[in-house]
């Protein structure tokens, strides 16, 4: 796989072709997804439920994150890296920082915190710093016990109202990809069509310019709790590489997601 840029997204972007994405932790799946083309992987603090087993992401370190991004950089040299910021990593733009330089130094190309609007400061001071960020709107797990749960967000118009101004302002201050998750289909195709930076969905439609899957989603491996809008694409081709060739080529055709796994 050629090196894969924030620069290669913007032109799939601009030619209207949309692009897959996965998790990864460790290098012998990041190897994997290279193989298969996958152009965007992600350390997720998701590790937290998908590896340790924990009930959410919060327990997630730095140094947890750190360590993934290091296999999964050994495994894949040419995706587009991003790791996550864990849960109070970022509380003031200074210590996101010092927190985000770890991850850089780990491998990763890009940073993603989780939140709206108030997150502006930090962004612009992290990419004035050489530091990319992706923006993570919508359900942003880490706020599980404001939502009081893992919840649809934006069905209401003022909140889907201001999550679009949230994203236009996280773009005006330097983010370079949107993350969506769990919002409805029609909230996440205006932001995309609001945003010059490409977006990235999961439980979002298939109207965003990318899309990304928990990998043990994909594989319908989740120790604990498989979302609906997730499918196992194992079960359907009986091999991990066809499965992940599936799972690109129907994200790359708009087949994945369906009605069956879209929020209306
Ligand atoms: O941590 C994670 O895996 C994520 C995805 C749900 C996008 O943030």
């Amino acid at each position: 796989m050629k090196k894969v840029t924030i620069n290669t997204l913007m032109k799939l972007k601009e030619e209207g072709r949309k692009f897959a994405s996965s998790t990864a932790y460790d290098a012998s799946f990041a190897q994997l997804f290279e193989q298969q083309e996958m152009p965007v992987l992600l350390v997720g603090d998701s590790l937290g439920m998908v590896l340790q087993g924990k009930a959410d992401t919060l327990p997630v370190t730095v140094e947890d994150i750190a360590y993934h991004t290091r296999c999964v950089r050994a495994g894949s040299p040419n995706s587009l890296l991003m790791s996550d910021m864990p849960f109070m990593s970022y509380a003031t733009p200074e210590q996101a920082c010092l927190e985000a330089g770890k991850l850089m130094q780990a491998g990763a190309n890009m940073v993603k915190l989780e939140g709206g609007s108030w997150l502006a400061p930090t962004v612009r001071m992290l990419t004035e710093r050489a530091v990319p960020v992706c923006a993570h709107l919508g359900l942003t797990p880490q706020s599980v016990n404001i939502f009081g749960g893992f919840k649809v967000q934006g069905r209401d118009q003022e909140q889907a109202d201001q999550m679009v101004k949230d994203a236009l302002e996280l773009q005006a201050a330097g983010a370079q990809i949107i993350l969506l998750e769990c919002v409805p289909s029609a909230l996440a195709e205006r932001i995309t069509q609001a945003l010059n930076v490409p977006v990235i969905g999961i439980g979002a439609g298939n109207v965003t310019d990318g899309q990304i899957l928990v990998m043990h989603d994909m594989f319908g491996i989740a120790a604990n709790y498989m979302p609906k809008f997730s499918k196992n694409f194992l079960a359907e081709t009986g091999d991990m590489r066809s499965a992940v060739t599936k799972y690109i080529t129907d994200v790359e055709s708009g087949a994945f997601p369906g009605p069956d796994h879209t929020i209306a």
